[in-house]
């Protein structure tokens, strides 16, 4: 065994967001987001189930900040429902919403738990999806308007922000693939979804920090090191494809100003873009996008392994059962380190937290009503060895979030996917701690982890 100690003031937390956890969908004047709506359709939720109840966070919120304070964890990552907050999407904002995380950000900070507070994890107000969503422009502004409410509200006692989570599953799974609300397949569409979220966190950047003085403003990336299955020349354009618009279609225009040459030549190749470039794109909206940030958030799950399919088409392989977690992904700590390092090579951002890590395992109970998840923690430690690495190649990572705080509503897969620290009974809404939530207080505890002789990274390798 061998000890890596983490440096002062690293971070340690949890994170959640609203939608899937919160319930109460029409307390206090709630407006539908796009995930109520969507997952009232048969079919869209894999269990059939919806969001409606969760972990019924909205009302249970003071005991999930008790297990918080048990857990030892120096800093909370949440969402704000923007449906919430302004019910149709804009206008004036609905104070019983804002209460809300005003109460749950005084019980934070009172605890001396720093709040990270997320406003787009998600869920959309529906109202606005109906005038057109992401892919219309009028979204963007409406977004902006949105964070500047909550600046003005809670940026007296909230200094760290994030603007989106995630931007390509919103893009991608909700307007492209049809996977995730709300569920359109419209390739054209979404590059436009893509191109109004980066707008609309550039603007926001810029006006969060008018509102509230000495703010730290970021944004959340969901990154996968994207590797060839072999060294084919067609398996290594699938990668570089891929990397292309999961990666640096985003990275490219926060930090560079632009997007990526050979991604808009790929997508006019496909027909999604038209041959003379971006109809989206309007003069000024780079510079807005590329708006300097104080952090920018990483969640790591896995790589992608891609192949040149059918016709030259980029497929991703699917990873060794012997590797997989619940949700198919493949557990590859070395990731972590790659995508940690890349990004700081390539793009230098000024601090970087781990805004999302973690594994859904089955996690049954035992007799005793133990959940030994012996995999969760070989998951975190395997992956926590690997953000050590990246600190000492000078990466400035300044936390940790696990994902996640609670088991909750998986998206378009329901509640069979449990990722959390605590395990939460359904029908009941009891939390009882996993023993990877034992583990994990003892390492932010000790700000320091045990890992075996063998890194991690020495794993094979295709
Ligand atoms: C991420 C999401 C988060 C959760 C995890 C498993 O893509 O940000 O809400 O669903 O995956």
């Amino acid at each position: 065994m061998s000890r890596r100690t983490f440096p002062e003031g690293f971070l340690w937390g949890v994170a959640t967001s609203a939608q899937q956890i919160e319930g109460s969908p029409r307390a206090g004047g709630r407006g539908e987001s796009i995930w109520d709506y969507y997952s009232s359709v048969p079919g869209n939720i894999e269990d059939g189930s919806n969001p409606w109840t969760a972990c019924d966070h909205f009302r249970r919120w003071r005991e999930d900040l008790d297990w918080m304070k048990w857990l030892g964890v120096g800093a909370y990552r949440f969402s704000v429902s923007w449906p919430r907050v302004l019910p149709r999407g804009w206008g004036e904002p609905n104070q019983a919403g804002l209460d809300f995380y005003e109460e749950l950000v005084d019980g934070l900070l009172e605890a001396g738990i720093q709040p990270f507070l997320t406003l787009n994890h998600w869920d959309l107000p529906q109202a606005l999806e109906d005038r057109g969503g992401w892919p219309d422009r009028t979204t963007a502004e409406a977004f902006t308007e949105y964070a500047a409410r909550v600046a003005e509200r809670l940026g007296d006692r909230v200094r760290h922000w994030t603007t989106h989570n995630e931007p390509w599953c919103v893009a991608t799974l909700g307007y492209e693939e049809g996977r995730h609300a709300p569920g359109r397949r419209n390739p054209v569409e979404a590059l436009g979804a893509a191109h109004h979220l980066l707008l609309s966190h550039g603007r926001s950047v810029t006006e969060i920090r008018r509102i509230v003085p000495g703010a730290e403003v970021g944004i959340v990336l969901n990154l996968s090191p994207s590797w060839p299955a072999t060294e084919e020349l067609g398996d290594r354009d699938a990668a570089r494809w891929f990397d292309g618009f999961f990666n640096r279609w985003y990275l490219d225009p926060l930090f560079r100003g632009r997007y990526p040459e050979d991604a808009i030549a790929d997508r006019i190749a496909r027909g999604h873009l038209p041959a003379t470039g971006l109809p989206f794109l309007r003069e000024g909206d780079l510079d807005a996008i590329r708006a300097p940030i104080d952090f920018l958030g990483v969640n790591y799950y896995s790589r992608t392994v891609l192949r040149a399919g059918a016709g030259g088409r980029p497929e991703g392989v699917p990873p060794p059962e012997t590797e997989r977690d619940e949700m198919g992904w493949e557990v590859f700590p070395r990731g972590l380190y790659d995508t940690l390092v890349r990004v700081q090579t390539e793009y230098g951002p000024p601090a970087v937290y781990i805004t999302e890590n973690g594994t859904a395992l089955p996690d049954e109970p035992d007799r005793e009503g133990r959940v030994r998840d012996a995999r969760r923690i070989e998951y975190m430690r395997s992956h926590l060895a690997e953000a050590h690495r990246a600190l000492e190649a000078g990466v400035p990572l300044r936390g940790y979030f696990a994902w996640s705080l609670l088991d909750n509503f998986e998206w378009g897969q329901g509640y069979g996917k449990r990722f959390g620290l605590l395990r939460v009974d359904f029908a009941t809404g009891e939390r009882t701690p996993k023993e990877s939530a034992r583990w994990y207080r003892e390492i932010a505890a000790a700000n320091a982890l045990d890992i075996g002789e063998q890194p991690s990274s020495s794993r094979r390798l295709p």
